[in-house]
């Protein structure tokens, strides 16, 4: 396995370099940030893309869930993320009905890359949203397509629960896997999928997989920033590391979920699904 030289100067994360990191099995490390701050400080711990993620409507505005944010609140938050920003990508999450249509779809990501300074625009969805994603990387605003468990679905899903566990399901998620391909998508983000079905999805497609809840095998893995500092209020979710605990700084902590990540000692069995 041949990583980049650590000593060489980190050159501006670009969906080239995503896919060169696919090809050369470096683990990618993603993290989500709401503000310029920690998203310095992100940058500066090594972290290859930075999410400003619909996750802000809980973590930083209180809600229940990701569905009251609104796409000015990403374009907000893109846009004081993307000021700390040297290195790392920043991928703009689509909230809540922000994509129904295509023409919706462009505007909106459209306002994420031209006043927010995202690179890539990321959307809960599979088949039914394959005209979407066509339609965004025809005009150049590159996609990452997010399967498993769909958050913004709450009130359809009843619970936030694994996906993919069922035979029919898991098929399911592998065909949309290849179509999300297909229509151009550029990065996939599995979330709360039985370990075996992400790696299978992860081996099947050319792109680089992302995984919260998903196991090891992906290409890469995410979190949510309050979750890695230990400050998520409740129970912490089972797919989630404190890395504050034996770290002295949120430099240190942020920078031990990169190593980790790197060196494919976080995810562990216990953070996965079956
Ligand atoms: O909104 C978010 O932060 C996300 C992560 C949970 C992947 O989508």
């Amino acid at each position: 396995m041949t990583y980049a030289n650590p000593d060489a100067p980190r050159r501006k994360v670009t969906v080239r370099t995503l896919h060169a990191m696919k090809q050369a099995a470096e683990p990618i490390a993603m993290l989500t940030a709401y503000d310029a701050s920690f998203a310095r400080v992100e940058d500066q711990a090594g972290v290859d893309v930075v999410l400003v993620g619909d996750s802000l409507g809980m973590v930083i505005q209180g809600h229940a869930t990701t569905v009251p944010v609104s796409v000015d609140d990403i374009v907000y938050h893109c846009a004081a993320v993307s000021r700390g920003l040297d290195h790392a990508l920043l991928l703009a999450d689509m909230p809540f009905l922000s994509y129904r249509n295509e023409e919706q779809a462009v505007l909106n990501a459209g306002r994420m890359l031209q006043q927010g300074g995202a690179q890539m625009v990321k959307l809960e969805g599979g088949v039914a949203q394959i005209g979407v994603v066509e339609a965004l990387v025809g005009q150049g605003i590159p996609v990452c397509a997010h399967l498993g468990l769909k958050p913004q679905s709450i009130n359809k899903l009843g619970a936030y629960l694994v996906q993919g566990r069922d035979s029919e399901a898991a098929d399911q998620m592998l065909r949309e896997a290849r179509q999300l391909e297909g229509a151009g998508a550029d990065l996939l983000l599995l979330e709360c999928v039985p370990a075996i079905l992400a790696a299978e999805i992860t081996k099947a497609v050319a792109i680089p997989v992302i995984g919260i809840g998903a196991g090891v095998k992906c290409d890469g893995q995410v979190l949510v920033l309050q979750d890695v500092l230990g400050i998520t209020p409740g129970k912490p979710p089972k797919f989630s590391r404190n890395f504050m605990l034996g770290a002295d700084s949120i430099a240190a902590a942020i920078t031990a979920y990169v190593q980790a990540v790197k060196l494919r000692q976080f995810p562990k069995p216990e953070h996965q699904f079956e």
